[in-house]
C-alpha cells in the first residue's frame, strides 16, 4: 500500500511538473501609442514572430496606448519586473540616467533614415544600447518612427512665430533647449496628456511624427501644422535584464531571431504609416498644412543649431561629432 502510494505521489509530482515545464514564459511588453502606428505595428509583429518561433512557449502579451502605464511608470515597472519588453522613445531615457540617447534629439541631425541607419545600425548604436546594462536593462534594438513637424494654433514659419508658445515636449534636456532656442516654453509631458493639454490650451503647440499626430487626434485640436521635418523620434526595444538573462538559451536565440525580424519590419513601416498618416491628416480639412520654403526652412535650422553646441556638455562632446563623421553632418557648412 505505501509503495503504491509512493508511486502515485510520484507520477503525480511528475505530472505537475510536466504541466509546470508547458506554461508558457509571458511577456508584457507595454507601450504609450496606438495599435496603428510604426511602434504599435512592430509589437504585434514581434508577437506574432515570437510565439510563432517558439512554438507557443513564449506568449507575448501587447498593452497599447498607455492602457498599462504610462511614460515614467514603464520604466520604472520595467526595472521591477512588472513588465518585460518596452519600445521608449530615445528622447526618454534621461531619467533612467543614460542622457547620452537625447542625442537624437539635436535638430536637423539627420536628413533621412539612410543616415540615420547609419548610426542605429552601427556600432555608435550598439554602444548606446550597452550602456542601459549598468541599469539593469539589455538593449534589443531600434525601431524608427519617423521625422517630426510643429503644430500650434497659429502658422509656424518663422522663428519668430515660436516666441512666447506653450511647446509640449518629451523628457529631454536637448528637446528643451530646441524649444528654448526658438524662443518657445517647454513643457515636459506625459505622451498620454497630450491630446488633453492641447485641447484645453493647457499647451499652445507640440511636435511629433504624423503618425502620432494623426492617432492620437492631435491634429483635430491644432490648426496649423508645418513640415518641417526638423528631428526625429525613434525607439529603443528594452527589456529587463536579469529577465531576459534567465531565459533558457535556444529561448533567447529565437526570440532574438523574431526581434531581428520585427525590427526589419519596424523600419519599412515607419515610413509608410507616416505617409498614410499625413495623407489621413490633410484629407481630414482639420489642420492648415504649411510646406516651408528652403529659405524658411535654412532660418529655422540656423535658429536651432545653437541646441548642437549648448548640449556638448550633457551628452558628450565626441559622441556628437562621431555621429557627424558618420552622416557626413556639418554645422559649420550652414
Ligand atoms: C511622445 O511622447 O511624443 C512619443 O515618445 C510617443 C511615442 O512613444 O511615440
Amino acid at each position: 500500500m505505501k509503495i503504491r502510494n509512493l508511486i502515485v505521489g510520484f507520477a503525480a509530482a511528475a505530472f505537475s511538473l510536466v504541466a509546470f515545464a508547458q506554461q508558457p514564459i509571458v511577456i508584457k511588453f507595454s507601450h504609450v501609442v496606438a495599435n496603428d502606428t510604426p511602434k504599435g505595428h512592430a509589437a504585434e509583429y514581434f508577437k506574432k514572430k515570437a510565439e510563432e518561433l517558439t512554438g507557443g512557449r513564449v506568449k507575448v502579451e501587447v498593452y497599447a496606448n498607455s492602457t498599462l502605464y504610462k511614460d515614467k511608470e514603464e520604466m520604472e515597472a520595467l526595472q521591477l519586473g512588472a513588465v518585460q519588453m518596452l519600445a521608449t522613445a530615445l528622447s526618454k531615457f534621461g531619467p533612467l540616467g543614460v542622457k547620452e540617447f537625447e542625442v537624437f534629439d539635436l535638430p536637423y541631425l539627420f536628413d533621412n533614415y539612410e543616415e540615420l541607419h547609419k548610426v542605429t545600425q552601427g556600432p555608435i548604436g550598439r554602444q548606446l544600447l550597452d550602456k542601459l546594462d549598468a541599469k539593469g536593462v539589455k538593449g534589443l534594438a531600434y525601431w524608427d518612427n519617423g521625422f517630426k513637424s510643429f503644430s500650434a494654433n497659429k502658422p509656424l514659419r518663422t522663428p519668430e512665430d515660436f516666441k512666447g508658445l506653450k511647446m509640449r515636449i518629451q523628457s529631454s534636456k536637448v528637446l528643451e533647449s530646441q524649444m528654448r532656442a526658438l524662443g518657445s516654453l517647454p513643457q515636459v509631458m506625459a505622451f498620454s496628456e497630450v491630446y488633453q493639454a492641447l485641447q484645453t490650451g493647457v499647451v499652445d503647440g507640440t511636435e511629433n511624427p504624423m503618425s502620432n499626430l494623426y492617432t492620437q487626434k492631435m491634429y483635430e485640436v491644432q490648426k496649423n501644422l508645418t513640415l518641417t521635418d526638423h528631428g526625429y523620434l525613434g525607439y529603443a526595444v528594452i527589456t529587463n535584464k536579469k529577465f531576459w538573462e534567465g531565459l533558457p538559451a535556444d529561448i533567447r536565440a529565437k526570440l532574438e531571431d523574431a526581434m531581428a525580424q520585427a525590427t526589419r519590419y519596424a523600419n519599412q513601416m515607419a515610413k509608410v504609416d507616416n505617409e498614410k498618416a499625413l495623407e489621413a491628416v490633410k484629407a481630414s480639412g482639420k489642420t492648415q498644412i504649411y510646406t516651408p520654403t528652403p529659405q524658411e526652412r535654412l532660418a529655422l535650422k540656423k535658429a536651432m543649431m545653437k541646441t548642437h553646441t549648448e548640449m556638448e556638455s550633457r551628452i558628450g562632446r565626441d559622441l556628437i561629432q562621431s555621429i557627424y563623421k558618420e552622416t557626413g553632418f556639418d554645422p559649420t557648412k550652414l
